[in-house]
């Protein structure tokens, strides 16, 4: 199979592409390294089926031939990270929005009909505080003042596109609305919370919770995101579909700072920053975010490979590895403790 990925270079789409030529696919990334790197497919420089391009998706000259080539393209490419959606917010609309039209466009003036799988977000449910939040409910964008709704806003647009391409030219597409996701590769200086809490416990520094901590979320395993998106887009095949993908396991912030620093045996203590110092005076939060899985597995009957615990025993070791490298100034290739043993 001919795999496109925009954005492969980044912590989900590397793991894709990892996934697609453990296979033996052929898989074409584009990504402009804003916040992806070159060392997340290093393992496949020298794989002749593996090819990179470095462009921006919204001024790459060769986007209608790689799309002509796919018979999937996963369209990933976006500005992402809470401090970049508050520092970049015109970047954001421009990026999420013209990327994705431009790269189903070019799909459709090809005349040939990739499957296109598209990153929406959780965020598209706004402030909804419902218990479990599924695909079938409204969605909801502040009102209030700030600019991080500009995210939302681009994936709600970006699965309008994704839909309307789907009824008015048959392109079909899977729309799958990612949960927080983590795993190894994330990187915490967008302003994910993961990265950031192990690399606080591994250096023994106080563990920096906004706000109260109180507000909850469902984390996944990369590894299994990739694998439930690709099964995904086997069972949809030609149809067009708009599903969660996460882990419906949630914990609030506090218990999460508070399992790091266990699972490191790290003798971090946790501070609290208020939410205003730590986003600026406009930031709103989100209560909680849980996804409903039922359609999920419903459709693919997909079960997680990977708990909490164990990703985030991943991270602490990949981090330990990281900081001893520095220390000693040598350089070693860490595979999680879980790969390892599987
Ligand atoms: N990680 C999560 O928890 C999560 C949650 C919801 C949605 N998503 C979505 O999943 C996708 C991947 O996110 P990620 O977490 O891997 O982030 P990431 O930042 O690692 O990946 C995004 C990639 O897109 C590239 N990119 C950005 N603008 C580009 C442009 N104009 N042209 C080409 N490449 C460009 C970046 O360099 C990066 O490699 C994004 O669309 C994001 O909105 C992620």
């Amino acid at each position: 199979m001919h795999v496109l990925i925009t954005g492969g270079a980044g912590f989900i789409g590397s793991h894709l592409a990892d996934l697609h030529l453990g296979r033996g696919d052929q898989v074409h990334v584009v990504d402009d390294l804003s916040t992806g790197l070159r060392a997340n497919l290093a393992q496949h420089e020298d794989n002749p089926d593996f090819r990179f391009d470095e462009a921006d998706i919204l001024t790459w000259d060769k986007l209608e031939r790689a799309v002509g080539w796919a018979d999937r393209i996963y369209h990933l490419a976006a500005v992402v990270g809470v401090y970049r959606v508050i520092a970049e917010p015109t970047k954001v609309l421009a990026t999420n929005i013209a990327g994705c039209e431009r790269l189903l466009r070019a799909a459709q003036a090809g005349g040939w009909k990739p499957q296109v799988v598209l990153a929406s977000s959780s965020e598209v449910y706004g402030h909804n505080e419902e218990d479990v939040l599924r695909e079938d409910q409204d969605l909801s964008v502040s009102t209030r003042v700030g600019t991080r709704w500009g995210y939302s806003v681009s994936k709600i647009a970006d699965e309008a596109f994704g839909l309307a391409y789907a009824q008015r030219f048959g392109i079909p597409a899977v729309i799958a609305r990612f949960f927080n996701t983590i795993g190894p590769r994330q990187v915490g200086r967008y302003g994910m919370v993961v990265p950031r809490f192990v690399a606080q416990a591994v250096r023994n520094e106080p563990i920096t919770v906004f706000g109260g901590g109180q507000q909850t979320r469902s984390f996944c395993d990369v590894r299994d995101t990739v694998e439930a998106l690709d099964l995904l887009a086997w069972r949809a095949g030609r149809n067009t579909l708009v599903v969660n993908v996460g882990n419906d396991r949630e914990i609030s912030i506090l218990e999460l700072a508070e399992l790091v620093i266990e699972r490191a045996q790290s003798r971090s203590t946790i501070k609290h920053v208020p939410l205003r110092e730590a986003y600026g005076e406009d930031f709103e939060d989100i209560r909680r975010r849980r996804p409903s899985l039922a359609r999920l597995r419903a459709l693919t009957g997909f079960e997680h490979r990977y708990t909490l615990e164990r990703t985030i025993d991943d991270l602490i070791a990949i981090e330990r590895a990281r900081l001893n490298e520095a220390r000693d100034g040598y350089c070693t290739l860490v595979r999680p403790e879980s790969e390892r043993a599987a």
